[in-house]
């Protein structure tokens, strides 16, 4: 008895992911390899402002004393969209048709991630909530390569999840971000199999320093040992990679 009923639970779980797959089938379409590098860069453009925003309002998100918070998927995508336009000097709406569904695919998912957490970070009378940049940016992966097949990873020599451990071809990309004549801020990207992959260097800011700072060694807000980073040092990269037609 109780194989059939999850049995049907499966079977319908099966039938609403094939059935989101027939929709954004049309939406994700394969990325082409002309257009590889300037989309790659518009997703980390992204990743990174979004990341950016978890981690400036993380005060008002493990306020206790408020309930309802304002941190809504459309408030994080309107700063997302203002902060696309001053990283890109351009608006989302004037890219050329291809970059631009791929782009307003990183931003839905990216809403969904916020939309999916608004329980939890809503939550009167409870301080840290675990709403992070890095959960940010691994829920937005995760949906954004259920969805496109577009990967996204955040990864860096200095990890604290082995998730994020990065790969032979992230450690070359890493080690250039390393060396001091790398100019800041410039990514990489590379052919590697088929597939288009791109690195973006992220470096600590200020909102940072509260978990990755100093004093090394000493704990997080969340209880997780502190790196001992320095404002403006490399943390790592953000790591994009799609198959290309
Ligand atoms: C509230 C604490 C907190 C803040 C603020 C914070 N981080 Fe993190 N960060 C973490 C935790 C915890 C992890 C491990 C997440 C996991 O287990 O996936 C992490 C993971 C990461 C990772 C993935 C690599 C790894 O260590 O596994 C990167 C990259 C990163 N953080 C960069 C940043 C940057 C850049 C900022 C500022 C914009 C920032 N973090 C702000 C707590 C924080």
């Amino acid at each position: 008895m109780k194989k059939g009923f999850s049995g049907r639970v499966a079977g319908v779980l099966v039938l609403v992911l094939w059935a989101a797959g027939l929709v954004y089938a049309g939406v994700c379409q394969s990325i082409s390899k002309e257009k590889a590098e300037e989309i790659a860069r518009y997703i980390a453009d992204v990743i990174v402002a979004g990341r950016g925003i978890v981690a400036e309002h993380q005060d008002l998100i493990n306020d206790p004393k408020k309930g309802e918070k304002g941190f809504t998927p459309e408030y994080v995508e309107r700063l997302i969209r203002e902060r696309f336009r001053q990283m890109t000097g351009k608006d989302i709406s004037e890219l050329d048709p291809e970059a631009r569904a791929v782009v307003e695919q990183v931003i839905a998912a990216a809403k969904m991630s916020v939309q999916m957490n608004q329980k939890r970070i809503n939550q009167p009378g409870k301080g840290f909530k675990g709403y992070i940049p890095a959960v940010f940016g691994r829920e937005t992966g995760q949906i954004l390569k259920a969805r496109c097949n577009i990967q996204i990873k955040q990864t860096t020599f200095k990890y604290r999840n082995a998730y994020n451990q990065p790969d032979p071809f992230e450690r070359q990309v890493l080690k250039k971000f390393e060396d001091p004549n790398w100019p800041k801020g410039k990514g990489y990207g590379a052919f590697v199999n088929g597939k288009y992959r791109y690195m973006r260097p992220i470096y600590i800011k200020k909102a940072c320093l509260k978990c990755h700072g100093e004093p090394k060694g000493a704990r997080d807000i969340a209880g997780r040992i502190k790196e001992g980073y320095k404002e403006g040092e490399l943390r790592g990269a953000i790591s994009v990679s799609f198959p290309v037609k």
